[in-house]
């Protein structure tokens, strides 16, 4: 009985001695509380602004930096890649007061519909929010009412932030390009 058990058991030791051997148990992990990072309470927020996607001009806020052979001819200009530093406004009105900034890529995605890949980050420059971006990474199906993409993250104020962004056109100038977007983005944070 005593031999039948401790014979596998030494094969096993003989097998693997060498590894244990040479791997040192390395510690890069630990549990920590929330409070020891200053975390305590998780808020919900409501951010309310505008986004000027301005195409059009000497001084666009949008430029498109590559497209595929056939994006021209595409109903959707699919393969469109555009790259974006929007203003980010308290107001409908471009020379309302600025909150930050909206920076990042938007891409044609779809071949179907006008359906964008959106991947941008908001910066902002305005109150307790000074310093602090939010991550969006969603699809932005331009002409439906309001379009619903993720918030994946956050800096700063921000830190551990998730939720969602809602996004209605408010103005769309066709001939030009030029858009207004009125953003209510639900953020949950510390
Ligand atoms: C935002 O923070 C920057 C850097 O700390 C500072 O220079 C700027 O004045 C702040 N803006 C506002 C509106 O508080
Ligand atoms: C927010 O993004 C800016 C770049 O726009 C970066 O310099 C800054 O460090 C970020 N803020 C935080 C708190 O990480």
């Amino acid at each position: 009985m005593a031999s039948s058990f401790f014979i596998p058991l030494a094969t096993f030791f003989l097998l693997f001695s060498s590894c244990f051997a040479t791997t040192k148990m390395i510690r890069f992990s630990q549990n920590i509380s929330p409070a020891s990072l200053g975390l305590h309470e998780e808020k919900l927020s409501r951010l309310h602004f505008y986004f000027h996607d301005i195409v059009s001009g000497p001084n666009p806020s949008a430029v498109r930096v590559a497209a595929a052979g056939m994006t021209n001819s595409s109903p959707t200009g699919f393969g469109a890649v555009v790259m974006m530093d929007d203003p980010l406004t308290a107001r409908p009105e471009l020379s309302s007061a600025l909150v930050g900034r909206a920076q990042g890529i938007y891409a044609s995605a779809s071949q179907e519909e006008a359906g964008y890949l959106m991947v941008l980050n908001f910066a902002f420059t305005e109150g307790k929010y000074n310093g602090s971006n939010l991550s969006v990474l969603g699809r932005n199906k331009v002409f439906t009412t309001v379009r619903e993409m993720p918030i994946v993250g956050g800096s700063g104020a921000f830190r551990f932030a998730r939720g969602y962004a809602q996004a209605k056109t408010h103005t769309i100038d066709l001939k030009k390009g030029d858009a207004i977007v009125e953003y209510n983005v639900y953020v949950f944070h510390y």
